[in-house]
């Protein structure tokens, strides 16, 4: 282990904070990057670049919105020349399963020079109770298309398990972690989960994807409804209808079921009325 931080890019996003605290507990020295950081990091501001990266070892690397908007690869692509070039050891990205972008994004660090972890993810659990679909739950819907599809979904404290883990030891160094829950799951079949927990009826609500568009639009505008809907239609064909190995492969030990998820989220009040 170094006496170099570990710089976490998204310190204060779903995936990034846990990352944070975990490595913290661990006492690994930390430098959060995001926006307002004590060094601010900002994917928009090429001039923040090399500060951030001065003196750190390893990097988490999470690309926000996503690795699918438009500039996105390219500047993954320019941060890992300047990461390079400062010396960075290891980097580990969040790379999403089934998505075009996103493997493009592996490409761009697998080609890096740098040595690289990839954690290709599955749909997040904490969309629910972090995420945008926090305030349907709140209205008591669950509004999803794709139907009957089944997805893996995952606890990102899973997520941030392997991430620690691909930081922290050795033997994770090339490797791919395509990160999966352990049981595929309906929408439906959440809807039921949550209900169970939250003690009163979420209603699953199967949706079109011209509704889910129409519905992203109505909050974050006609632009990234077009995106978010792409990777929707994308990731709901029934490509990522499978479950995989990659939390077992990393950590030795078995993924968390979505039931857990929905305990440890409950008994946060992220779900009471009054939050
Ligand atoms: N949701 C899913 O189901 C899912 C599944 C697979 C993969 N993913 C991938 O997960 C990634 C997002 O990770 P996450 O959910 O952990 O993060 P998140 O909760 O979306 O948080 C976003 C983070 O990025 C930071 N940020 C926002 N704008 C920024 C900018 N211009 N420059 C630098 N930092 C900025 C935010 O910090 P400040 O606002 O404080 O600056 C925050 O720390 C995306 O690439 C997505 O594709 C998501």
């Amino acid at each position: 282990m170094t006496d170099h931080p570990i710089l976490v890019i998204g310190a204060t996003g779903k995936t990034g904070s846990r990352v944070v605290t975990k490595l913290e507990a661990k006492g690994v020295a930390v430098r959060r990057g995001a926006r307002r950081s004590e060094t601010p990091f900002d994917w928009e501001d090429p001039a923040t670049w090399a500060p951030v990266l001065k003196g750190v070892s390893k990097a988490y690397v999470t690309y926000f919105p996503d690795l699918a908007f438009p500039g996105a690869v390219e500047k993954l692509e320019a941060f890992t020349k300047v990461a390079a070039d400062s010396g960075l050891e290891h980097v580990v990205l969040l790379s999403g399963r089934g998505e075009h972008f996103a493997t493009v994004g592996e490409e761009v660090v697998r080609n890096s020079g740098i040595p690289f972890t990839i954690v290709r993810a599955a749909w997040f659990a904490q969309n629910f109770s972090e995420g945008y679909l926090r305030d349907p739950i709140l209205g008591g819907a669950l509004p999803m298309p794709g139907g009957d599809m089944p997805e893996p979904i995952i606890d990102i404290d899973d997520i941030a398990d392997v991430v620690v883990a691909a930081l922290t030891e050795d033997g994770h160094q090339g490797e791919r972690y395509e990160v999966t829950g352990p049981r595929l799951m309906t929408f439906a079949e959440m809807a039921e989960v949550l209900t169970e927990t939250l003690g009163r009826p979420i209603q699953y609500v199967p949706i079109s994807f011209d509704d889910f568009h129409a519905n992203v639009a109505a909050s974050g505008g006609e632009f990234v409804a077009d995106i978010f809907t792409s990777i929707a239609r994308e990731t709901l064909d029934g490509r990522n209808a499978h479950v995989t190995d990659g939390v077992e492969r990393a950590l030795g030990r078995k993924p968390r079921d979505f039931a857990e998820f929905a305990k440890t989220a409950m008994a946060t009040g992220t779900w009471s009325v009054a939050a």
